[in-house]
């Protein structure tokens, strides 16, 4: 095991992390949730942008190529049978139990990305690669941070039972709490063209 290895692996499951939440994009686009979509739609911009820099900073620090970890095998997050749908005839009453199962499966995915950054992060301190370890705690701190609003989404969904019609009037809130995510993504894309 080397450094490259290491960032090899961790950049598969970034670039996993993207169709992860382009997938959601389209699952709640499809169930018509907007500000869901929209959370989903600055995870994926934020997350290829860190790719992008992780990958770039490896190359130039390094001055080695680093492979994406060879090939993507992602759990669809649609399901098979929804391509045979169309949005209207999606049973309303399901919708609740729809979202209940994204946001957990959002958790869980999130959760294995932390699991494998830790793993990373051992492994250089194991090759007493100090130098490389602050991008990896960056990366830690994005997906923590992000775990924690999903938690705190999870609960506010929980908090009208998962019903509905509830979680359809809470988009617009949600969708105001995408104005704040993009504020962030603003300042992440200045960095992005600076570096
Ligand atoms: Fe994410």
């Amino acid at each position: 095991m080397d450094s490259k290895n290491t960032f090899s692996t961790l950049l598969n499951r970034m670039l996993q992390g993207m169709m992860f939440h382009s997938e959601n994009c389209d699952y709640f686009a499809f169930l018509g949730f907007d500000g869901y979509e929209k959370l989903h739609k600055v995870q994926f911009l934020e997350e290829s942008m860190c790719y992008r820099m992780t990958k770039s900073w490896f190359v130039k620090y390094s001055d080695l190529l680093v492979p994406d970890g060879g090939l993507i095998i992602q759990e669809a997050v649609l399901p098979d049978s929804w391509y045979n749908l169309s949005r209207k005839s999606v049973d309303s009453d399901n919708k609740g139990e729809l979202v209940k199962t994204a946001l957990e499966n959002w958790n869980e995915w999130e959760s294995g990305t932390i699991d494998i950054v830790n793993q990373c992060y051992l492994q250089l301190m194991d090759m007493g690669r100090i130098d490389l370890i602050s991008i990896v705690l960056n990366i830690a701190d994005d997906r923590t941070n992000e775990l924690k609003f999903i938690n705190d989404l999870y609960l506010e969904a929980k908090s009208v039972n998962f019903n509905s019609s509830d979680l359809m009037q809470m988009q617009m809130d949600i969708c105001l709490k995408c104005k704040k995510n993009r504020k962030k993504l603003e300042v992440a894309l200045r960095e992005y063209w600076n570096d």
